[in-house]
């Protein structure tokens, strides 16, 4: 079975969240399974200045619109297959800049999507599942439906993965013209919504097998508090609907072995994690004498699904309460300047650095010893699995793969690997931040909780092979049908 994953981010070529990580990881396991899988990304400037790749000297030409678009297909170690067109994809960032996005993303990702396709052809390239994750490659499904279907295509299914049902691809009306989708299928049963176009619910209505990151995530967007306007759609297709959980890769994230933080550790040795507090303390000048403080950490977008809102309100009550707080994000412009402010009132107490850093990320997850992630929402959440391999236990709201990943702690028996809330209210955030920094001041309770979480179970395995069984499924009931 030939399995193509096509994406927009996938570690290591280029990221901006949670979607690079998964897409990354998953290809990595389903080759390490031995399994035949290839992965399609757009190639970036970031790519090109970083990886030497070969020319596959294949050309692909893409009608959008009026216009005729050529792009060529590159590759990196006959796995990892790129498409070449400067014009869209040679920037410096992947969807946009703080001030907003692109303004021609939908050109950017129709062009992509057919590309991936005409790329298979220009290659020999016949895959018998096309794994699609959100809304830029979320035309896929229904172009292999619609004007792909043909015989080269016939015996391809398409599995789509929502990582994030807050961002659908959602266009103007005018921009459906550019997908050269037949026009007769923009209605409320195709991909027009609400008078736009819908780039997601494209992927949802075409694809075979419909996924998403975490079971509790896939039962909440059937709901309208959570389905971003879809769940109407995603309730006719709730029988081909999973929830299939993240992992992490355990190879990059291993408090045993990492090369980028102070010590190395283990749940049978936690002295080493007592070194990577002190150093971090260091590195944010927080002061010596804080060492016995709990250190409380975010690493992740600074949007306002990550629930910065109710932390800003709550962090003048969390570091009167004695804490240390560290964030790292970068991301919506509105939150940079609430989070600065916040940082500016607590100088000592809170620190911030607005940007990217992979390494600081490490010594953050090693150096903690709490992870907050109060988010609205949270399809999966990768950041508390980080968190809890390193010793750090997430203050989490209780939705989606939080709920699903985190054990609730209990006092009375001393059991847990982390702490929920549910109300989304910076006074519900506050009291469950007390009850940990409470369980925090018992060390041996404490390290307890702590090696319960840093023992747990989130590598790839289980769940890549949960995404091969459907495929399997899929392939056996298309071939039944043709
Ligand atoms: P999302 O995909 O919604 O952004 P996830 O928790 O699934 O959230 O994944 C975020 C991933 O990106 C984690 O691996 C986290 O460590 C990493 N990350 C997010 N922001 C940063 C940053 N500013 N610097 C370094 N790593 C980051
Ligand atoms: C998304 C979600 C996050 C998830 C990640 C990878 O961006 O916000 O919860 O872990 O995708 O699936």
């Amino acid at each position: 079975m030939k399995v193509l994953i096509a994406a927009s981010e996938a570690v290591p070529y280029a990221k901006t969240g949670g979607l690079a990580d998964v897409v990354g990881a998953l290809l990595k396991e389903h080759r390490k399974a031995g399994r035949e899988a290839y992965l399609f990304l757009p190639l970036y400037r970031g790519i090109k200045e970083r990886f030497s790749l070969e020319d596959t000297g294949r050309k692909v030409t893409v009608p959008i619109g009026g216009r005729r678009i050529s792009g060529r297909i590159f590759s990196h170690e006959g796995v990892a297959f790129f498409v070449e067109c400067d014009e869209f994809f040679g920037r410096s960032e992947l969807y946009g800049t703080p001030e907003g996005d692109y303004a021609d993303n939908s050109s950017r990702f129709i062009f992509f999507d057919r590309a991936v396709l005409e790329a298979c052809k220009a290659l020999g390239l016949r895959p018998d599942v096309i794994h699609c994750n959100d809304w830029q490659t979320g035309l896929l499904p229904l172009y292999l439906k619609t004007i792909y279907s043909s015989d080269f295509f016939r015996g391809t299914v398409t599995l789509m993965t929502v990582h994030n049902l807050g961002y659908q691809g959602l266009f103007e009306a005018r921009d459906y013209a550019l997908t050269g989708l037949p026009p007769e299928l923009f209605n409320p049963e195709g991909p027009e919504f609400y008078g736009k176009v819908n780039f997601l619910k494209a992927g949802l209505i075409g694809a075979e097998i419909i996924t998403t990151v975490s079971e509790t995530y896939a039962r909440e967007i059937l709901t309208a508090e959570f389905g971003s306007g879809l769940e109407g759609v995603l309730m006719k297709r709730a029988s081909d609907l999973h929830g299939v959980l993240n992992g992490i890769d355990y190879e990059e994230w291993d408090p045993g072995r990492d090369s980028l933080i102070d010590s190395v550790y283990s749940p049978s040795d936690l002295s080493g994690k007592a070194s990577c507090k002190r150093a971090l303390l260091k590195e944010c000048s927080f002061s010596g004498n804080d060492r016995k403080a709990p250190v409380m950490a975010l690493v992740g977008r600074l949007s306002a699904q990550k629930g910065l809102d109710i932390l800003v309100e709550a962090a003048d009550d969390i570091v009167s309460m004695g804490a240390k707080i560290i964030i790292l994000g970068r991301g919506e412009e509105e939150i940079h300047k609430s989070v600065t402010a916040a940082a500016g009132r607590h100088k000592g107490r809170i620190f911030l650095k607005v940007g990217y850093d992979e390494s600081f990320a490490h010594r953050i997850y090693a150096g903690s010893d709490m992870f907050l992630m109060p988010s609205i929402y949270e399809p999966c959440g990768l950041g508390q699995l980080a968190a809890m391999r390193y010793g750090g236990l997430p203050v989490a709201r209780r939705t989606g793969g939080l709920a699903d990943t985190v054990e609730e702690y209990e006092p009375l028996k001393g059991l847990g690997t982390g702490f929920l809330f549910d109300d989304y209210r910076a006074g519900s955030l506050r009291e469950c931040v007390r009850l940990a920094m409470c369980a925090y001041t018992d060390t041996a309770r404490w390290n307890g909780l702590l090696r319960r979480a840093m023992e747990k179970d989130f590598s790839w395995g289980s769940s890549a092979r949960k995404y091969y069984g459907l495929y399997k499924a899929a392939l056996a009931r298309k071939r039944r049908q043709l």
